[in-house]
């Protein structure tokens, strides 16, 4: 392609990027990269730069890049059949096959996988459901959601509320009154630092009761989480979180939902990380690694428990009032299913697991002596390098500085990508499952480098 072509131009003046300074961009301040080529772990841009990515695009392209049997099967679909609607019991080959093999893979108590197109819109449609099972069961007061601070479920209304960031509510107007937050679960921001894991995880758990007190349990519905929280910082749950979460909800009759957009799909080693928390959800959500993001395709995956009542549901009122053009869309599908059969003829999740041990520990050897290291942690191919101003007081730098933006920078210039994390100083890596020692050991040694050239 040629490179002195208008397009950096066209981009600032037609283009509205998704989380991006807008007015910074328009006027040039940032720069347009333009992405043109991807295979492995490695995307090139179109003056022939090549990075190696470690957070898999947005945490997505978990097979790694440039598969062509998944751009075959896809160019199969499209030319046998580009589109047709599953409404009213319609499918194709393709869905259908993709909704068995997510069952034969999610936890036994699951019944069926309705399909979307991203993360958000399949947190939207758990909200609505959720909202449906009360109203059936004759709980129209059941309503509210618990989110938690740092969690991120998306970006539109419902979803964006969801999220606990601080970023996606300003000026949004959000979040909606029926979404409420509590503790996130991030022990080493505990606030008494002499508290253990478990200690840690029995106080979010009684904070998480004392909530539901407050409010009144039968306004409660459901009770939102990622199994490890991503966005938000990457931060793996305390030792025997889920379990104190568990036996609240249970208590007071609150569904779970199991955000497992990130998580789904081997990240953490198995399948769903329901399975590695011992998590019993009555939804799952899943998104990027259903197709390694070769095309957009998310999903609820919704329980018997539930599934009965939605049947009792229309049995009562009549066809279920919630339906996307774009459900289960064939070219998606195809790419769903050719993607779950390259992670198990690959081995690619039991690769996943010695490489994120890998990554893990030489990110600990590598940065442990250092002044600002704050934390590292991670769990399956997850990590995160928290960096703090003093140590002993755990004091963040003044966000003004932008530490972590400018560590990423000087890592892009090393030729490797990491995400600097929306809220705290925290650099976060979630590269492709297909990653080597080598490429990791670049990626540590990169990281290294870039810390001391910021910060001495
Ligand atoms: C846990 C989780 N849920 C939901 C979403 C939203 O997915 P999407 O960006 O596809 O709408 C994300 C996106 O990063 C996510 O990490």
């Amino acid at each position: 392609m040629l490179t002195n072509d208008p397009l950096e131009q066209w981009d600032r003046e037609n283009f509205f990027h998704p989380s991006t300074h807008l007015a910074m961009h328009a006027r040039g301040e940032t720069p347009t990269r333009v992405i043109s080529g991807a295979k492995g772990v490695y995307i090139q841009d179109r003056d022939g730069n090549h990075l190696l990515d470690a957070f898999a695009g947005l945490y997505c392209v978990n097979i790694g890049y440039g598969h062509t049997e998944i751009a075959e099967a896809i160019a199969k679909q499209a030319q046998e059949l580009a589109y047709y609607h599953s409404y009213v019991g319609h499918g194709t080959e393709a869905s259908i096959t993709l909704s068995k093999m997510i069952m034969d893979r999610a936890p036994d108590h699951m019944s069926k996988v309705y399909f979307g197109l991203s993360g958000s819109d399949a947190n939207e449609t758990n909200i609505k459901l959720i909202w449906y099972y009360n109203n059936i069961l004759g709980r129209p007061e059941k309503k509210k959601i618990i989110s938690r601070w740092r969690g991120y479920h998306g970006s539109g209304l419902m979803t964006g509320s969801l999220t606990g960031l601080d970023l996606f509510h300003k000026k949004f107007d959000l979040p909606l009154a029926q979404v409420i937050h509590t503790e996130a679960p991030y022990y080493y921001r505990r606030q008494d630092p002499t508290m253990s894991e478990e200690q840690f995880s029995a106080h979010c758990a009684a904070e998480l009761e004392a909530l539901i007190e407050r409010e009144g349990a039968d306004t409660i519905a459901a009770f939102i989480g990622e199994p490890v929280l991503g966005t938000g910082g990457i931060v793996p749950p305390p030792a025997g979180y889920w379990e104190a979460i568990q036996t609240v909800l249970e208590k007071h009759d609150i569904l779970l939902v199991a955000d497992e957009v990130v998580t789904g799909f081997g990240r953490l080693g198995t399948m769903f990380g329901s399975e590695h928390y011992g998590l019993k959800p009555d939804l799952i959500t899943i998104a990027k690694g259903l197709t390694s993001a070769y095309a957009p395709l998310s999903g609820s995956i919704v329980s018997d428990k539930m599934w009965k009542v939605l049947e009792q549901g229309t049995d009562e009122n009549g066809p279920i009032g919630h339906g996307w053009t774009y459900s289960a869309h064939p070219i998606c599908a195809a790419a769903g299913v050719a993607n779950l059969k390259l992670l198990d003829d690959l081995g690619l999740v039991a690769n996943a697991v010695r490489m994120g041990a890998y990554l893990n520990k030489s990110m600990q050897d590598a940065l442990g002596k250092h002044i600002n290291l704050g934390d590292v942690r991670g769990e399956g191919l997850l990590c995160a390098v928290e960096l703090v101003k003093d140590q002993d007081t755990r004091m963040g730098f003044d966000p003004a500085d932008k530490i972590c933006p400018q560590i990423v920078a000087n890592m892009l210039e090393q030729g490797v990508i990491a995400r600097a994390m929306p809220q705290g100083d925290i650099i976060g890596f979630a590269p492709p499952f297909c990653i080597t020692e080598a490429e990791i050991d670049k990626v540590v040694d990169v990281t290294a480098k870039a810390i001391a050239a910021v910060l001495g």
